[in-house]
């Protein structure tokens, strides 16, 4: 289990530059692979679920590789295998996007279920009832998702809760799909857009993403593509929550304020002076803030993948916070939080969160990726020591993170030098 130490009280100051979207990635990864020949996809992530996927696709019988500018080059023009790896799937909730891609490519696929997870229960069946709908005869065996088709043909489709993985899933299958396919209710994350914006750069035919409706006609060949993923809008936006926490002023940049609006107007009320530039924010905090209510919700409203490191701000705040998490079973490290002081009541899907002076560095365990992040923001405003165990689930989605935070003037680090940082695993990519 990795471990990190960190010494709270520093306040952060200088400049930190995005990386590119994890969760955009991992969809574009799969989304590339409809096309034969090699694609160039530039502004790749350095998180191990981004590695994971590699490891997927090569496995499926992908080149892909990473050259010395880290441009990820892939070419599926070989993929010749149906079934994707239980060991490498399980690990990544992400990888399901393969199975749109397998049928859309090959018109079969076997792809394990993902299984539950530390943000709780999180079914697949709004993907398996769209494969279904545009023509797959799916069934689930032993723990695998079964389809095969001879062609996928277009329909209209309702989204069930704007899925984002759903709608995702539902355009790369039917790009190539006979007609034209409807998604209802879709989700409009940006990294939904970025994908349609991938596809129709290889000659799909999308039209609508960002909207609750999107129109997919198919088409008979998708060609490879040089593609740059946007900016991870949940990255910057931790950042935010760590100056917010810790005070300072930093520059984040890389980032489109756009795709940030809801958290910036919530730290803005909270008293976090926020500055928006074309492609950064300034952000500026005295390290303590006002309490304020807030609800997760689909896109535009505030991020899930925000809520976390935003509870551990309002840990601190003055006065009483009440947050709702309206997508997942996301609460479970407020016991984590506690045991650093914080005064937390969790009723089903809402935290009633009082504001304490301070919080005590306190060792405490991750649960899940952004629960790392919550619990990171936590330490850098802490009095003293907080031990972070299992701090590889920040690899997952987080690029040097501590390096990030160090040159921030953060006191952190990894305890054992032998656990590399998620970027030395990509080794195996290189050529
Ligand atoms: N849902 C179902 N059935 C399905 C699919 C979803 O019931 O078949 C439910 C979910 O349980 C949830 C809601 O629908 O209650 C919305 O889930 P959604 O499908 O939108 O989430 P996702 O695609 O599984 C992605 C991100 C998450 C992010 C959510 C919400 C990726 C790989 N994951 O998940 O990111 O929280 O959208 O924005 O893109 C993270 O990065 O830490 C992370 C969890």
């Amino acid at each position: 289990m990795a471990r990190l130490t960190i010494r709270g009280g520093n306040p952060l100051q200088g400049r930190v530059t995005i990386s590119g979207s994890k969760n955009s990635a991992l969809a574009v990864l799969a989304a590339v692979c409809l096309a034969d020949g090699e694609s160039v996809l530039e502004n790749i992530p350095h998180g191990t679920a981004i590695l994971t996927m590699c490891l997927i696709l090569r496995q499926l019988g992908a080149v892909v590789f990473l050259d010395k500018d880290e441009r990820l080059h892939i070419d599926a023009s070989a993929i010749n295998q149906y079934k994707a790896p239980y060991d490498l799937v399980r690990r990544e909730r992400g990888s399901f996007y393969v199975a749109g891609l397998l049928l859309g490519r090959l018109g079969r696929a076997e792809v394990p279920l993902p299984g539950g997870c530390a943000i709780g229960s999180r079914p697949v069946d709004f993907h398996i009832r769209g494969f279904s709908a545009l023509g797959a005869d799916v069934s689930i065996e032993h723990g695998y998702m079964k389809a095969h088709t001879r062609s996928l043909q277009g329909t209209t489709l309702y989204v069930g809760r704007q899925s984002v993985g759903t709608t995702i899933n539902l355009m790369i299958a039917a790009a190539q799909a006979e007609g034209v396919t409807v998604l209802e209710n879709a989700g409009k994350e940006p990294e939904v857009v970025d994908v349609a914006i991938l596809l129709n750069s290889m000659g799909a035919h999308i039209r609508g993403a960002g909207t609750d409706v999107i129109r997919i006609e198919g088409v008979s060949r998708l060609q490879p593509v040089t593609y740059s993923i946007i900016s991870d809008r949940i990255e910057a936006g931790t950042f935010m929550m760590c100056t917010a926490m810790a005070g300072g002023e930093v520059l984040i940049e890389n980032v489109v304020p756009e795709h940030l609006r809801s958290p910036i107007m919530k730290l803005t009320e909270s008293g976090v002076s926020i500055e928006e530039h074309d492609s950064s924010l300034w952000v500026r905090s005295e390290g303590r803030i006002k309490a304020t209510d807030v609800e997760t919700a689909p896109y535009p409203g505030f991020p899930t993948d925000l809520q976390q490191p935003f509870v551990s701000v309002l840990s601190t705040a003055d006065g009483t916070s009440v947050v709702r998490e309206n997508i997942f079973d996301r609460f479970r490290y407020v016991d984590e939080l506690r045991r650093m002081g914080a005064d937390i009541r969790v009723e089903r899907d809402t935290a009633i969160v009082r504001g304490v002076e301070k919080l005590t560095g306190a060792p405490v365990e991750v649960t899940d990726l952004r629960a790392g992040a919550a619990l990171v923001v936590a330490g850098l405003g802490a009095s003293g020591e907080t031990h972070v165990h299992g701090a590889e689930h920040i690899e997952r989605g987080y690029e040097h993170f501590t390096d990030k935070l160090r040159a921030l003037g953060a006191d952190i680090e990894h305890d054992d030098p032998d656990i590399p940082e998620a970027s030395a695993d990509f080794s195996a990519l290189y050529r």
